[in-house]
């Protein structure tokens, strides 16, 4: 039996489609390519806009024929967008077997199993999952760790919490288990996700003062961690604790991703953001101070209704001021059952994608300019995978992508890299590798570098 996966939206839904493979993986099915080679096809589907639940709509529309052809094959829906319109789901598209909300992911194992038993499983085809990649990620030696799921913020243009439901957090000894499992599997790099993964605090007592800071120092301290990153904080908790963390924390990466989403205080104010554009400002030269070589990446929305001339000129000059290395930026999209969304959408369409351009031309041109500036310097490079023979990809600890033209790497290397061009978003690298060696723990069996 094969299972083909096609996971819309953010790092969250992907880290749930590796543990639903998870489930089929152990249920003797193995990873098809495409769909034409697969008994079964899982869609993971987002709705955070328009745009991205007509995808998947669209997606689930185009395997109609699919279905058509072997009726016995599976077709399995689930994620944000089929949490929104569960109810209508199973009627615009009558040829799905099943459909599985986001709030319901934790029953994913048991509706499985009840479709799975109303098919016979083929003995011969038990054959187990190799370790893969992450969904989400290019590389297995990337892979993503959830520690809560929910939101408990009510950002006026946002349907997560709708789909998602109330934060849970998940138990810190799971947490570490889990990140131990992947390092064993050949993981170097671990993200720790939640949709606003700083609030995170221990479901049990007595942890009464632990906080997300320190679950960042526990899992820095597991033996064979190499590199840790998050997504994502939410400005509002960006502690001096949690700065102070991020500091010291040897394998923690310079790095963070911390959704501005505007400029412009009154239209933070109305996105129900709690913080202020002095405040946001205030944590980013705070985290300057304490960790010089941060790299920053941010979302913005464009077009929030009200947003005027002036509300954006201040999001453009927040870019400039702060100097992002990237930036995610969005169209407003109006969302049923949000509180902007029963607003009037009264941005036109091309003045949002004007504003849009504009603001993409602020994110390159620094973009640009930070690529540039790597030319010359060393940088500390985690090969992720080989692209062809003998090209291969990794990232910095600031998330830069850098390509080499060299024989003798292999996904997982950690190696100081010489940066000698650019092309685009991507650096050129000429590699030196550092010695590697190996260390048993209990049973367990690791690689440093020395
Ligand atoms: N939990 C994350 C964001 C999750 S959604 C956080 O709080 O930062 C990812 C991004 O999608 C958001 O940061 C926002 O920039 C964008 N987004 C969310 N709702 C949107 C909407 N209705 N229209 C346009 N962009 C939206
Ligand atoms: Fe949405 Fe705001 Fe929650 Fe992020 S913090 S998921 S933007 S409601
Ligand atoms: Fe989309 Fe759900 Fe993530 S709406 S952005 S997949 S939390």
């Amino acid at each position: 039996m094969k299972l083909f996966t096609k996971t819309f939206g953010c790092q969250m839904n992907f880290a749930d489609s590796d543990e639903m493979v998870r489930e089929f993986a152990q249920r003797g099915f193995s990873r098809s390519e495409n769909e034409q080679a697969a008994d079964a096809v899982l869609v993971n589907t987002c709705t955070v806009r328009d745009h991205a639940e007509h995808k998947a709509m669209s997606y689930i529309g185009s395997l109609k024929p699919w279905k058509d052809d072997h009726p016995d094959r599976l077709l399995i829906v689930t994620g944000c967008a089929a949490e929104r319109v569960k109810d209508n789901l199973k009627k615009r598209f009558p040829f799905l077997d099943l459909v599985v909300g986001a709030k319901d992911i934790e029953s994913f194992p048991e509706e499985l199993d009840q479709i799975l038993n109303s098919r016979p499983l083929q003995e011969e085809n038990l054959i187990p999952l190799p370790l893969a990649a992450s969904l989400g990620s290019a590389s297995p030696v990337v892979q993503f760790v959830t520690i809560m799921r929910g939101c408990n913020y009510s950002c006026s243009y946002c349907i997560v919490p709708q789909v998602r439901g109330r934060e849970k957090y998940r138990a810190i000894p799971d947490i570490v288990k889990d990140v131990e499992i992947r390092l064993l599997e050949g993981a170097k790099e671990i993200w720790l996700l939640g949709q606003t993964v700083n609030s995170y605090q221990p479901p049990d007592p007595p942890f009464a003062d632990y906080d997300f800071a320190d679950l960042l120092r526990d899992v820095n301290a597991i033996a064979g961690v190499k590199r840790i990153r998050f997504m994502s904080p939410h400005p509002h908790y960006l502690t001096p604790k949690l700065i102070t963390a991020l500091a010291e924390c040897e394998n923690v990466c310079e790095q963070i991703h911390l959704p501005v989403q505007s400029g412009s205080t009154a239209v933070l104010k109305r996105m129900k953001r709690t913080y202020t554009r002095q405040s946001y400002l205030q944590g980013i030269s705070e985290l300057k101070k304490r960790i010089p070589k941060i790299a920053l990446t941010t979302d913005v929305i464009v077009g929030f209704p009200g947003e005027t001339e002036g509300d954006f000129a201040e999001t453009l000059t927040l870019m400039e001021e702060v100097g992002f290395d990237n930036a995610y930026c969005f169209k407003y999209s109006p969302r049923p059952g949000t509180l902007s969304g029963s607003w009037e959408d009264d941005i036109l369409t091309e003045v949002k994608e004007e504003r849009l351009g504009r603001l993409l031309n602020v994110v390159e041109s620094f973009g640009q300019i930070k690529a540039k500036a790597f030319i010359g310097s060393e940088q500390e490079v985690l090969i992720e995978e080989e692209l062809s023979p003998g090209v291969f990809r990794g990232k910095t600890r600031g998330a830069w992508k850098v390509r080499f033209h060299e024989a003798n790497l292999t996904p997982g290397d950690i190696i100081t890299a010489h940066i000698t061009g650019t092309h685009s978003r991507e650096l050129h690298g000429e590699g030196v590798k550092s010695q590697l060696e190996t260390f048993q723990s209990g049973n367990k069996k690791f690689q440093v570098e020395t």
